[in-house]
């Protein structure tokens, strides 16, 4: 059986933020065949847009934009754990996108919320600019908080382990499409 490498970007880059914690319930939920890696933005921590030329030139001089090219092309593709702010997502995660261009074309990319009201406006955003960066764009589930995990990052017992199979299982499939294409 083929081994599918994913990536889980952690993008919330706050000191107590939570984020970690949702990333490490996705991973844990990884199915045979795919070895699953954490993605921490806190770490990658990117400038904000210091290239010289457009990323879409591909003309990065920055070691950490080449750094985070490479990171990104080594994946076969990615979830992002995305928290809702202000009925949107992180800039750091906005900042990491809009750092790259052809890197995300084609690349399988699912999206696992987190807020209150399963953080839809955060995925929905997101959502837009996978589609705009032409991305595989794949929607995972949702947490809310009260239900699926508390505030403070401690995940329940009713969070979609289901719904995060079921994204594994659309990733695998967009994956071996790729291939075959
Ligand atoms: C600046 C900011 C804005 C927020 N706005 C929303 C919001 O619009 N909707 C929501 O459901 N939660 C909102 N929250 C709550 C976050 O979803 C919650 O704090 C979550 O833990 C953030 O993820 P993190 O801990 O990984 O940073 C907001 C939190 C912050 C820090």
């Amino acid at each position: 059986m083929s081994s599918y490498k994913i990536g889980i970007i952690v993008s919330s880059s706050r000191p107590t933020r939570i984020g970690p914690n949702v990333a490490q319930w996705v991973s844990e939920l990884a199915p045979y065949g795919c070895e699953v890696e954490i993605i921490d933005l806190a770490a990658v921590n990117l400038p904000f847009l210091a290239e010289p030329e457009q990323p879409a030139t591909g003309n990065y001089t920055l070691p950490s934009t080449v750094a985070w090219s490479e990171q990104i092309r080594a994946y076969d593709a990615l979830i992002i754990a995305v928290p809702e702010y202000n009925a949107g997502y992180p800039a750091v995660l906005k900042n990491a996108i809009d750092s790259l261009h052809a890197e995300w074309a084609d690349l399988p990319i699912g999206v696992v919320g987190y807020g209150w009201g399963a953080a839809a406006g955060a995925a929905r955003q997101l959502g837009e600019v996978l589609d705009r960066v032409k991305a595989v764009r794949l929607d995972g589930p949702g947490l809310s908080f009260g239900q699926d995990l508390t505030p403070e990052g401690e995940i329940l017992d009713a969070a979609p382990v289901d719904g995060v199979r079921g994204l594994y299982d659309q990733i695998v499939a967009a994956v071996r499409e790729k291939a075959a294409a």
